[in-house]
């Protein structure tokens, strides 16, 4: 047993509201302001960026940051309960009253998570987020709707997509930190405060759900044989290949045509902007700003605990196994 806070401890910080994230905020937004660091998209990776406008690159980190908040939501909506749930039906852990109570505890402020940021794309651009319409970046495609088939039909038994989920949120951590640390950006100016306060307030639940994914992996892939074992370090490592390669029906492309569609005077370089993004599959710092130690030591500390995770490094560029 190692850093995870006990369960009962959990339980007792979700129910003290300073520890919980707070979803009826203002929302506010300037839309002068970027939303996002800018080495958090991925234009910002490829040449393309610094010969764009002031104005062409301010939008691109406005549509950017929207597709940040739908990918968050994605996790929230399509992973977290169909991980969580099987997951309360093993004997072991549903006997484990304390940690049930605190993953029914997660899902529920996941769907809360997901109004939150459902409710702030809105207030960022309510011609692209009517009432009604959630996902403009996150309409899966093919693969992940597979893989999140897969995920839900072996979550009962193999749980790789914890530590998935377990990178995920200690990532969306790092973002709100960094974004609370360094308002100002590179080339833009000003973060949004209104923006930045919703990823502040999202950090308190979700600094707790990185204990609940430590105790989950624990209980799950880490008191399995070690077959199961071996097979779940290979699904994990074979799910990486479709979050890590960048394709024409992803969601990086998807905002580089909703830029040109806001800003027609960009159509002539729609294409070199595509060419740009895709070839960021084999581009070593924007794979290492997706997985890198500085922003998941907790996870990475996971991988490094786990002997099955031995060639890790070989699937994700950014980790450096110790
Ligand atoms: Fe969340
Ligand atoms: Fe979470």
């Amino acid at each position: 047993m190692k850093q995870w806070l006990a369960a009962e401890h959990i339980n007792r910080l979700a129910a003290d509201p300073v520890h919980c994230t707070r979803t009826k905020l203002n929302l506010e937004i300037d839309s002068r302001r970027p939303f996002v660091p800018e080495d958090y998209t991925q234009l910002y990776y490829t040449p393309v960026y610094a010969s764009l406008s002031f104005e062409h690159r301010l939008r691109y980190n406005q549509l950017f940051g929207l597709r940040i908040n739908e990918y968050i939501m994605m996790l929230e909506a399509d992973l977290v309960e169909r991980l969580v749930t099987p997951l309360l039906r093993r004997p072991h852990i549903a006997a484990d009253l304390a940690l049930a109570q605190a993953m029914t505890t997660m899902i529920e402020e996941e769907r809360r998570h997901f109004s939150g940021f459902a409710a702030l794309n809105r207030a960022c651009r309510p011609d692209l987020y009517p009432l009604g319409k959630d996902r403009l970046f996150s309409c899966l495609p093919g693969w992940t709707k597979a893989m999140f088939w897969i995920v839900g039909a072996l979550a009962g038994r193999l749980s790789f997509a914890l530590w998935y989920l377990m990178a995920m949120e200690e990532s969306s951590m790092a973002l709100a930190r960094d974004m609370s640390r360094r308002p100002e950006t590179e080339t833009l100016g000003l973060l949004d405060p209104a923006f930045v306060a919703v990823h502040r307030e999202h950090m308190k639940d979700e600094s707790r759900h990185l204990h609940i994914d430590g105790r989950m992996i624990e209980s799950s892939i880490g008191s399995g044989i070690r077959a199961e074992r071996v097979l779940n370090a290979w699904l994990f490592q074979s799910m990486l290949r479709g979050i890590t390669r960048l394709t024409r029906s992803g969601s990086g492309v998807m905002v580089i045509h909703q830029l040109v569609r806001d800003m027609p005077e960009l159509a002539s370089r729609e294409e070199e902007m595509v060419q740009a993004v895709l070839k960021l599959t084999n581009c070593r710092p924007f794979q290492e700003s997706l997985f890198n130690r500085r922003i998941m030591p907790k996870t990475f500390s996971v991988f490094d605990d786990t002997p099955e995770l031995a060639r890790l490094g070989e699937k994700m560029i950014g980790y450096d196994r110790r």
